[in-house]
Order: C-alpha cells, then sequence, then structure tokens
C-alpha cells in the first residue's frame, strides 16, 4: 500500500517526460521542416510567399495571387479566363499565365534586328516582376481594391505584419507609397528565388542530361518541333540552351501575331466584342509611328508545363492542347475547322489583318492543300509537350490529361505511351 503513490508518481512523471519531449520534438520537426522549404528565400522572398497566398488583400476577401495562379497547374488557372472583382462578379478579359519560369525575362524593348521582346503580361507592358505585381491589387476585374492605401491599411493587419516591419522598418505604414512598393518587390523576390518556379526537372531536361529518354513518339515530337519544315515549333519557342547554358525556356520572349481564333461563346452573330489589340495599344508601343503594325500580336509564352494549362492562347480561345498543335497544322489549309464560315481571322480587326503571320512554316498553304503535319504528327508533338513538365507536377498530370499513359510516361521515362485522341473543337 504505502508503494502505490510512489508509483503512480513515477507513471505521472514519465507521462509528463513523454509529453514534453513530444511537444519538443514536434518544434524541432516543424522548425526543420519550414526550414527546409524556405531554406533559400531571403526575408524579403518568405514575406512575398505570404503576400502570395494572402486573401485578404483582395476587395472581395476571397482571392490572393494564388487563388489565380494555381501551384498545381504550373502556377497558372485552372480555368483559363478568371473571375474577380469586390464582389467576385467580375470576368477577366485575358487567359491567366503560368508564373514559371519567367525570372529572367527582360523589361519590354526592341531588340538589335528591331523586334519587339521582354515584358511582362501578354502584352508585355510592365517592366519588372514588381511592376506586374502592383497591377492585380487595383485591377476592378481581379482583386479590386479602391487605392494603394487600403491594399496598404489590409497589409498592415496580416498576421505577418511585425515581420514585414523589421524587414522594412518600424515606420513602413506611415508611407504607403514606400510599403506598397515594397510588398510587391517582396513578391517579386519571391517569384525568383523560389525553386517552385524554375525547376527544370521534367522529362525534357532528364533527357537532356542523360539520365531518361524519349520514347519513339515523344522522340518523333521532339525532331518534328525543332524541324523548319515541319512543325518549326522552336523558331519562337526556343529550345536550345542559353549562351550561359540554363536550358531552354521554349519561348524566345519575341511577339506574333497568329490570328488565333475566337472564343466559341463569342462567335455568335449579332455578339458584341471588341478584338483584343494586344502589343499595339501597351504603353511602350502606342505612340509610335509604326503601332499598327503590332496590333494583335501577343508574347511567346514559354511551353513549361503547357499540358497542365485548362485553356490556351492569350484569349483562351482553345481548351485542348491538341486542338492547339492541329490549329497551327490547319488554319490555312482548313480555315472553317477554326473560324467558322466566311469568318476566317475572326479575332482579329480587319484593318489589323495584314499583320498575321503566313509566311513560316506550320504556316503557308492555301485551302485544301496537305497540311504539313499530319494527324500522326500533331500526336507526336502533343507527346512531346508532355515532357515539359515539372517533376512536381507530372504526377497531377495522370487525372489532369485524363490519359495514365502521357503521365506514367512523364514520370517512367523510357515506358511506351500511348497518345489520348481528344474530340476537337471541330
Ligand atoms: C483574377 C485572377 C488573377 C489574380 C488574382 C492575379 N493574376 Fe496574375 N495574371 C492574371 C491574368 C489574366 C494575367 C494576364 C493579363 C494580361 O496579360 O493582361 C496575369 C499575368 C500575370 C503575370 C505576367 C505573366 C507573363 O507571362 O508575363 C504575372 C507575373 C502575374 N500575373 C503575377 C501575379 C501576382 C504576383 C498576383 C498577386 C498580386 C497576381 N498575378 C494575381 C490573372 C490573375
Ligand atoms: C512564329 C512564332 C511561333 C511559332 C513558329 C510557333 N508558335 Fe506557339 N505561340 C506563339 C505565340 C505568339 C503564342 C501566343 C499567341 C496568342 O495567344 O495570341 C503561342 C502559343 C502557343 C501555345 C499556347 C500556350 C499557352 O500557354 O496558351 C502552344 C501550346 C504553342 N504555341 C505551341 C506551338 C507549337 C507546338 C508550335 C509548332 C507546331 C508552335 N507553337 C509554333 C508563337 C509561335
Amino acid at each position: 500500500m504505502r508503494f502505490v503513490p510512489v508509483r503512480r508518481r513515477t507513471v505521472w512523471l514519465w507521462l509528463l517526460t513523454a509529453i514534453v519531449l513530444g511537444a519538443l520534438s514536434w518544434v524541432v520537426w516543424q522548425k526543420r521542416q519550414m526550414s527546409m522549404d524556405d531554406a533559400a528565400l531571403s526575408p524579403q522572398a518568405r514575406l512575398g510567399h505570404a503576400v502570395f497566398h494572402d486573401r485578404s488583400l483582395s476587395a472581395s476577401g476571397q482571392q490572393s495571387c494564388a487563388t489565380c495562379h494555381v501551384e498545381e497547374h504550373g502556377h497558372a488557372s485552372a480555368r483559363g479566363i478568371e473571375h474577380g472583382g469586390t464582389q467576385m462578379q467580375a470576368t477577366g478579359e485575358r487567359n491567366t499565365p503560368s508564373l514559371r519560369y519567367l525570372w529572367r525575362n527582360s523589361s519590354f524593348h526592341f531588340d538589335e534586328e528591331g523586334k519587339p521582346n521582354g515584358g511582362f503580361f501578354w502584352d508585355g507592358r510592365a517592366d519588372t516582376l514588381a511592376a506586374q505585381a502592383a497591377e492585380p491589387f487595383l485591377n476592378p476585374a481581379e482583386m479590386a481594391n479602391a487605392d494603394k492605401a487600403s491594399v496598404v491599411a489590409k497589409l498592415s493587419r496580416a498576421s505577418y505584419a511585425r515581420e514585414f516591419e523589421r524587414v522594412y522598418g518600424a515606420h513602413i505604414w506611415q508611407q504607403p507609397e514606400q510599403a506598397f512598393a515594397a510588398m510587391t518587390q517582396a513578391l517579386a523576390s519571391y517569384q525568383t528565388e523560389d525553386p517552385a518556379f524554375h525547376r527544370f526537372d521534367s522529362l525534357f531536361d532528364q533527357v537532356a542530361q542523360g539520365k531518361a529518354s524519349f520514347n519513339p513518339a515523344q522522340e518523333r515530337g521532339w525532331a518534328l518541333f525543332k524541324d523548319p519544315e515541319k512543325g518549326n515549333c522552336a523558331a519562337c519557342h526556343t529550345a536550345e540552351p542559353a549562351a550561359n547554358g540554363s536550358p531552354p525556356l521554349f519561348t524566345d520572349n519575341s511577339y506574333d501575331n497568329l490570328g488565333v481564333p475566337l472564343p466559341v461563346h463569342l462567335r455568335n452573330q449579332g455578339q458584341r466584342h471588341d478584338n483584343d489589340a494586344g502589343l499595339c495599344a501597351q504603353v511602350h508601343v502606342r505612340e509610335r509611328a509604326d503601332a499598327k503594325n503590332y496590333c494583335g500580336a501577343f508574347k511567346v509564352p514559354s511551353l513549361r508545363n503547357v499540358a497542365l494549362r485548362r485553356a490556351f492562347f492569350h484569349n483562351a480561345s482553345l481548351q485542348q492542347l491538341r486542338d492547339v498543335v492541329a490549329f497551327y497544322a490547319t488554319r490555312d489549309t482548313d480555315p472553317q475547322r477554326w473560324y467558322g464560315v466566311n469568318k476566317a481571322l475572326n479575332d482579329v480587326k480587319p484593318a489589323y489583318r495584314a499583320n498575321v503571320n503566313r509566311d513560316e512554316a506550320p504556316y503557308g498553304q492555301k485551302p485544301g492543300e496537305q497540311p504539313r503535319l499530319s494527324e500522326q504528327d500533331i500526336d507526336d508533338l502533343v507527346a512531346f509537350l508532355h515532357t515539359l513538365t515539372d517533376a512536381d507536377l507530372a504526377a497531377r498530370a495522370v487525372s489532369l490529361a485524363g490519359s495514365t499513359a502521357v503521365a506514367n510516361a512523364a514520370v517512367h521515362a523510357a515506358a511506351p505511351v500511348a497518345i489520348p485522341k481528344v474530340v476537337t473543337s471541330r
């Protein structure tokens, strides 16, 4: 009887020790997880990460950068055209692009050959990632805040506000203009520093490093992609490593007018629609004497992670990757398929149709002629484009692409692949 309390005390002691030890190792594990995630990130970039995911910075309270630029879709949208606004009542006009592989893009300029290059957005109007980041906060169809000061007021109440003060100074809230600029700079640092935005670990990269190989369909697609007489895709979607040896980005950051079709829901007769003028309307171009030559041109997007996009082209007119490749192949040989009867180039104002690229492969044929790319070639190009999916997203491509075969091929390089037949929008 006398020993019972002692034993009870021992049991309690053990229990307490176990709880303390458990709590301690949980804290250590948490810290380790955090430092693993954010190891390489500067304090600014860590703040950028917080801002990127903070919905309280939108007028609706329902939207952050991450709502439209979804990580699982390669930081592009889950549906293409997005909603936004004070009550989420507004609809955007352009497709939501991927934010991956943008970090080395330059500001907008005319290159040595006098051709437009660089810049952010489909029309290149923003010079830097920070300048770009200022726009969504105030865009009435996006995060829809009234002004910079109201964004900063919300920022000063965020859970990470103390950290913001630590990095940018305790007086930062008294200077809304500077606070807003610091916030956009933090967003730029996040997109620049976080390796998630430029992993270079797709099957394509593994093949380039000799760690994996393409299956026959992917190999044929790769050849067509580079062949100047066939796909000629690499003429704009650069497939060679950069001068400094960094792997190809699948864009040369140039601009082109592809004459992409009007989205189906806008094709009805009598429907009012202002064709998007793109490059010629943006601030660096619109005052130029030759501005109208650039109407209807849009930036060449990177094709990395393109298989994860839900909608394609600046106007999100096509929803299937196979249709995009088929459009390149048959825009000129079978225009009715894309535009309907007597409505060729229906998303380019008649005055600007001369700007549409007609000379280069894969274009340049007449209606009824044999396309440069056969149905088999189109399938092979699609198989190749699937190899550009980053490794963190390759597994997810299973459900998105609706084809286990394609995703398996991306994960297990050598496995043979069956190409999915996708219904076209004919
Ligand atoms: C309502 C959806 C939406 C929200 C919210 C949003 N974006 Fe975007 N984003 C878009 C769309 C649409 C475009 C293309 C617009 C255009 O080209 O005019 C775009 C373009 C971009 C680009 C340029 C990409 C390129 O290829 O040049 C970057 C960078 C970007 N967004 C980052 C952000 C950041 C950072 C935030 C948060 C501050 C954000 N976005 C919030 C929809 C959104
Ligand atoms: C002359 C330059 C040029 C050539 C050649 C070219 N592209 Fe493009 N590509 C572009 C431009 C510009 C866009 C964006 C056009 C727009 O949205 O109006 C684009 C868009 C795309 C898109 C949509 C990406 C997205 O995020 O919406 C895909 C996919 C694509 N191209 C694949 C290809 C393939 C495959 C080939 C070869 C068969 C090819 N491209 C040849 C310039 C080119």
